[in-house]
């Protein structure tokens, strides 16, 4: 509930808004109604066509720095070239994704495909179609997927060698023994009871062999959404409780194996904004990542974080969502900017990929953690490397949308009660499986539109 004295505050705080932004507040962009101008110090600098911030105009002799938009060109081959920043700002060294084209996976183009063909209007049709050229990544959910990424790398190696351009496979490892402890639409086919921790290093060892054959490829790898977030703030729910040191074993095998090529940049999964980016959540997971890292040998192939993944948060929100209260790190820009400098100082490398996939419509929960087939979601900001935040390598999709989050069916095994919360899309199928109202709705939604 909201108390007077915040409400007041909520009343006096547009007008202060509106006059100027604060040094890295927004000022510009499609659908922006806030300031245009910045506050002393700092200049409104073109990131994207929907995002302008306000940096500070230290090195720039007033001017500040300026970009220029680059256009998303995309290429029927198979491959999307994702914007490169042209910036006076020098991009973040090792940034993996600069220089490749990133590979579109053929099993979600066929989703795609599959389902706008299900789609009568043809306005929305086309719209659909066109989500096939945007890259998302492809989830190893069960082991029987693995030889497919094989025949994925030796296509994208052959679109390397005809475009001159190398291109990128982007993948997230995900099938962890007691896998997603906290909920119950995620559950994998591993137990710990049985024999799932050598079930998952062999799932791993599939993946490295898989990818050694094509050197000439380069892969991003998200690691393992939700489980080390899971052991920050979940180690009272039980299973939790029994998966930590399985958790540990699992994801430090996951990094070392995958730090044997040296084409392979890793990001562990970090939650979002309104998991980790509770401040008191913040520095315990700091130190997880840090002690897991240096206790994996350091890997230099280990790139840093990935946030927000199949969630629904803003990068940058245009203003705090109502059911944010109580927390500052209210976005993912926020939560990366509070995060960054304890990883920094504790020896972990503070670089980060943002899923947007879903987040074009912001305030459409009605609490931070509903987290399953958001009714009302949209496609959010393309894939691209024009971040306008240093820390940030790439806005990705990392959730392909259309994928359910999770059953609505309350008998079915996998239920898990947030799919059945009002702002959750109903009836929708099992998790991983396609939901096809719920990928209408991201289609028309889409902001940007598509
Ligand atoms: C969910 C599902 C998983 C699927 C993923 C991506 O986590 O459990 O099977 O691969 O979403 O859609």
């Amino acid at each position: 509930m909201f108390s007077t004295g915040l409400l007041a505050l909520v009343a006096i705080l547009p007008a202060f808004v509106n006059a100027q932004s604060p040094i890295f507040g927004q000022c510009g962009g499609i659908g922006w109604s806030g300031a245009t101008t910045c506050a002393s110090g700092s200049t409104c600098t073109f990131s994207n066509a929907y995002y302008s911030q306000c940096l500070p105009s230290s090195n720039g002799g007033g001017g500040g720095t300026t970009t220029t938009p680059v256009g998303t060109t995309t290429k029927p081959s198979g491959t999307t070239t994702v914007t490169t920043p042209v910036t006076s700002q020098t991009p973040a060294a090792g940034n993996p994704f600069t220089g490749h084209n990133i590979f579109l996976t053929p099993f979600y183009a066929a989703e795609v495909a599959a389902a706008a063909a299900n789609i009568t209007d043809a306005t929305t049709k086309a719209k659909a179609l066109s989500v096939a050229n945007i890259p998302t990544f492809t989830w190893f959910d069960t082991v029987s997927k693995v030889p497919s990424l094989g025949t994925y790398l030796a296509s994208a190696s052959a679109q390397g060698k005809s475009s001159g351009t190398p291109s990128l496979v982007q993948i997230i490892v995900y099938d962890l023994p007691d896998r997603d402890c906290a909920a119950a639409a995620s559950n994998g086919e591993f137990s710990i009871a049985d024999n799932g921790q050598a079930n998952y290093f062999n799932y791993i060892d599939q993946i490295v062999a898989q990818i050694k054959p094509f050197p000439d490829v380069r892969v991003v790898a998200i690691i393992e959404p939700d489980s080390l977030a899971n052991l920050v703030t979940n180690l009272s729910v039980q299973k939790c409780a029994n998966a930590q040191t399985t958790y540990l074993a699992c994801v430090t095998y996951a990094m070392q194996q995958l730090s044997t090529l040296s084409n392979v940049f890793s990001y562990l999964d970090a939650g979002h904004a309104g998991w980790l980016g509770w401040p008191a959540n913040l520095s315990p997971a700091a130190q997880l990542f840090t002690s897991l890292y240096k206790s994996a040998g350091s890997p230099s192939t280990v790139r840093g974080l990935a946030t927000n993944v199949a969630n629904y948060n803003a990068l940058v929100a245009a203003s705090p969502d109502p059911i944010t209260q109580g927390n500052n790190n209210y976005d993912e820009a926020l939560y990366i900017a509070a995060l960054a400098p304890l990883l920094t100082s504790s020896g972990f490398p503070a670089h980060f990929i943002v899923d947007q996939g879903r987040s074009g419509v912001q305030n459409i929960r009605q609490a931070w953690g509903d987290w399953c087939n958001v009714k009302g979601a949209g496609f959010g900001t393309r894939p691209t490397l024009n971040t306008g935040i240093s820390a940030v390598d790439a806005i990705v999709w990392a959730k392909p949308g259309g994928e359910c989050d999770g059953t609505s069916n309350s008998s079915a095994a996998r239920f898990d009660f947030h799919c059945a919360l009002s702002d959750a899309d109903q009836p929708a199928p099992e998790a991983g499986t396609w939901f096809q109202e719920f990928f209408t709705t991201l289609v028309t939604k889409a902001n940007p539109p598509l």
